[in-house]
């Protein structure tokens, strides 16, 4: 069986996981901005982020500097309640956050590859089926998704809405923090049995834990 290489960071609360992942990564985003005078973010949709974004827009930081976009994107409109983009702009875009540039996914071009070019912080979820970004087990694109050279693909989710774009494993292993916040037992579980899977085919996270770099950071609370 292939290792998996990660480090899992417990809380006691969902409260203190958002704090200790907000202050992790404002840290990283100020520290890029005063290395190279902006930083990039890249974030996952689902219901698990909102405190965290909520938390985010409130933290001073020069957000003028601050890149963000999506790891991944739910094809449908804009103002849908399925999109993505549609949650980073009502719940991370506001408060002091309302000056960062947004860039969304729906309107890929090569620019975006330069723009989030190793990207300083990247935050991915994890559905209870073990999917990562828009990496879904057993899906006809998920070979390519996971190990083709483009930087973004269009795979198919099982469930509504099931066409999705998602950045490439390639692309995503590029950033200099790569983040995973998952919240309740049941998640847990499915991330263990992930860690001792034999083929990433059934459990897609297990492919962001191949590398030793960047390490994979588990942010865990009940
Ligand atoms: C998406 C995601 C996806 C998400 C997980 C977890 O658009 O669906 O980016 O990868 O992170 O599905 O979602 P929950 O937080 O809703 O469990």
């Amino acid at each position: 069986m292939e290792s998996s290489h990660f480090k899992l960071l417990e809380f006691t609360s969902r409260e203190l996981l958002v704090d200790a992942l907000a202050h992790k990564i404002v840290t990283a985003l100020s520290l890029a901005i005063e290395q190279k005078g902006f930083a990039t973010l890249l974030l996952s949709g689902g219901s698990t982020p909102k405190k965290l974004f909520a938390k985010l827009s409130n933290r001073a930081l020069s957000w003028e500097n601050v890149r963000v976009s999506l790891v991944d994107e739910r094809c449908v409109s804009v103002q849908s309640e399925a999109s993505n983009e549609r949650l980073v702009r009502e719940n991370l875009l506001i408060n002091a956050a309302k000056s960062a540039q947004f860039y969304g996914l729906m309107e890929l071009n090569s620019a975006f590859e330069d723009l989030f070019e190793s990207p300083d912080v990247v935050v991915l979820g994890m559905g209870l089926d073990g999917h990562t970004a828009s990496f879904f087990p057993e899906d006809s694109e998920l070979g390519s998704a996971l190990y083709g050279e483009e930087f973004f693909y269009k795979t198919t989710a099982p469930t509504e809405p099931r066409e999705r774009i998602t950045l490439s494993r390639r692309f995503l292993l590029q950033s200099q923090n790569l983040l995973l916040h998952i919240e309740g037992e049941e998640k847990k579980t499915v991330f263990i049995k992930a860690t001792n899977a034999q083929t990433v085919e059934h459990y897609p996270i297990k492919a962001m834990m191949q590398q030793t770099t960047p390490l994979l950071e588990v942010y865990y609370a009940d």
